[in-house]
């Protein structure tokens, strides 16, 4: 009895419309931060067949589902990393230097293993041709 009184307050903190601040949300009841790979960037807006296409925020809306941190594909890619001996970071594709264009393109094209291809409704060439140049900005 005593325990539930000493929470009450608590309770009624985390229902008093305010939001905790960062990871305190999950401690208080409330829901747990968003995870990186649900917090992808908006659809660029303009013509999706035009050059030119913002390339970080088509490869965030396009890939980042599977290639932002915590993403499917992130997780597999980091599992193939880290067995060839480079580090965990390798499995984040906006990490990588090792990639060039025409391979980006074609993975997303014909699909590799457990990533399924892409067709040109999902992502037109141009907005590859963007996401393909911004992968490999590095090099
Ligand atoms: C539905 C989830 C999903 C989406 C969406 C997705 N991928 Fe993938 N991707 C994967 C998975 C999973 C792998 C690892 C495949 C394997 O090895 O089994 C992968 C692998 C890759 C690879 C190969 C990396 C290597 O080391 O060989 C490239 C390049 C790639 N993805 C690019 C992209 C791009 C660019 C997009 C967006 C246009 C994209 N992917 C969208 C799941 C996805």
């Amino acid at each position: 009895m005593k325990r539930a009184l000493l929470l009450a307050p608590l309770a009624l903190a985390a229902c008093n419309g305010q939001q905790p601040a960062g990871n305190a949300s999950a401690s208080q009841g409330g829901p747990p931060p968003m995870p990186v790979y649900q917090m992808r960037a908006e659809m660029p807006a303009g013509d999706r067949l035009a050059a030119g296409r913002d390339g970080a925020a088509l490869f965030s809306n396009r890939c980042g589902a599977c290639h932002l941190a915590g993403g499917m594909g992130t997780n597999l890619l980091t599992k193939q990393q880290v067995a060839a001996g480079n580090p965990p970071e390798m499995g984040l594709l906006a990490n990588r230097k090792d990639l060039n264009a025409d391979y980006v393109k074609s993975v997303v094209r014909g699909g590799k293993m457990a990533m399924p291809r892409l067709s040109r409704v999902e992502v037109t060439d141009a907005e590859l041709d963007a996401i393909a140049a911004w992968l490999t900005r590095a090099r």
